[in-house]
């Protein structure tokens, strides 16, 4: 299975068998939208227009694949959610492959993907509970069978890899925020910042729009600020937040399984304290490794050979939907 994702700032390649990655191309656009401290949509679209042909490539090259209608099965794709343009660039491409080798095509949802993302590391012991936290979602999720999904609760404002993204430019930092935050945190030795853990004492909903805040206040009212032990107070609220949550759901599932998926799982203070939450409660975590936490194209061929198994093909109209739902927050 190949699998293609351009939702964002990655246009990335890549070619799943059996589960296993035979290659998997990320060509990153940070140095691209640096300079604006997000992506601008219209710049990840050229950009995605400019590389795509030469990651499809470099991804059936390095996995062997001579004959791509012979060695392939099927083409999947992500479809949304994510921005239209830059969508628009990877279904075409998809498009393309799978008329030019008479390849079946499969069109995926990119949270799923990122869900898929846990299957390439382990076997996910059904029922699970799963958290997904990326740039724009954060929810979490009770998965009862393949492809059976429920909404348990998500972020009512700001996804939390958002949050990282605007707390680092509050504090002068590059964009993705993610990664520099993390990396300033590792020398916020001391006393924590006390930050707000909103909503920590019910339902399974949360909200990082008050720490957002927060942060922005304590660094107005500070004359001398310390950016090490702000990143580092940050970082801990929102792991502490969303590990309460993670722990209430268990409470209400009694699910003895549970994975992460998304961007902000390659956090690694949030990776340990979920592995910590699965010891204490003697259950497994499946945490994928951090390169198939951040949008990559082999959690999509993954997800992709799970509905293609499921015989959902999609024809030449497939089309790319920007607000693609996984699951509705209302059912
Ligand atoms: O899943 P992803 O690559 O793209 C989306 O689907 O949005 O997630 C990107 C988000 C960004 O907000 C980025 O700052 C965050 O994930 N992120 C991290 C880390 N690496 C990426 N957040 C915290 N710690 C990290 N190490
Ligand atoms: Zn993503």
């Amino acid at each position: 299975m190949l699998g293609i994702e351009t939702s964002c700032d990655e246009t990335a390649v890549a070619v799943v068998g059996e589960g296993r990655v035979l290659s998997s191309v990320i060509m990153g656009q940070s140095d691209i939208h640096r300079d604006f401290g997000g992506v601008v949509p219209e710049l990840a679209s050229r950009e995605h227009g400019r590389v795509i042909t030469r990651a499809i490539f470099v991804a059936l090259q390095e996995a062997g694949i001579e004959s791509p209608g012979r060695d392939l099965d099927a083409v999947a794709v992500t479809r949304g959610p994510g921005l239209a343009g830059a969508l628009m660039v990877g279904v075409s491409a998809a498009k393309a492959l799978s008329v030019a080798f008479d390849l079946p095509l499969v069109g995926v949802d990119h949270m799923e993907g990122h869900l898929y993302g846990c299957a390439l590391e382990q076997p996910v012991e059904l029922p699970a509970l799963v958290l997904l936290i990326s740039g724009g979602h954060t929810q979490m999720l009770a998965v009862d069978g393949p492809g059976e999904y429920r909404y348990l609760g998500g972020t009512i404002d700001d996804a939390a890899g958002e949050a990282f993204d605007k707390v680092a430019r509050m504090l002068g930092l590059g964009f993705p925020g993610g990664p520099e935050i993390e990396k300033m945190a590792l020398e916020g030795a001391g006393e924590q910042i006390a930050f707000p853990r909103a909503m920590s004492h019910k339902g399974l909903d949360l909200s990082f729009s008050g720490l957002k805040t927060a942060v922005l206040n304590h660094l107005k009212s500070t004359p001398t600020p310390n950016p090490p032990l702000v990143a580092a107070s940050f970082q801990s609220a929102v792991v502490d937040v969303l590990v309460t949550k993670m722990s209430r759901a268990l409470d209400e599932t009694s699910y003895r399984s549970l994975c992460i998926g998304g961007g902000v799982g390659a956090n690694q203070a949030l990776r340990e304290a979920i592995s910590a939450l699965a010891m204490r409660r003697g259950i497994t975590a499946v945490i994928p490794a951090k390169r198939y936490c951040t949008d990559n194209g082999a959690m999509i061929a993954a997800a992709g050979a799970f509905r293609y198994g499921r015989g959902e093909i999609g024809g030449l109209d497939l089309g790319a939907d920007p607000s693609l739902e996984l699951v509705r927050e209302a059912d």
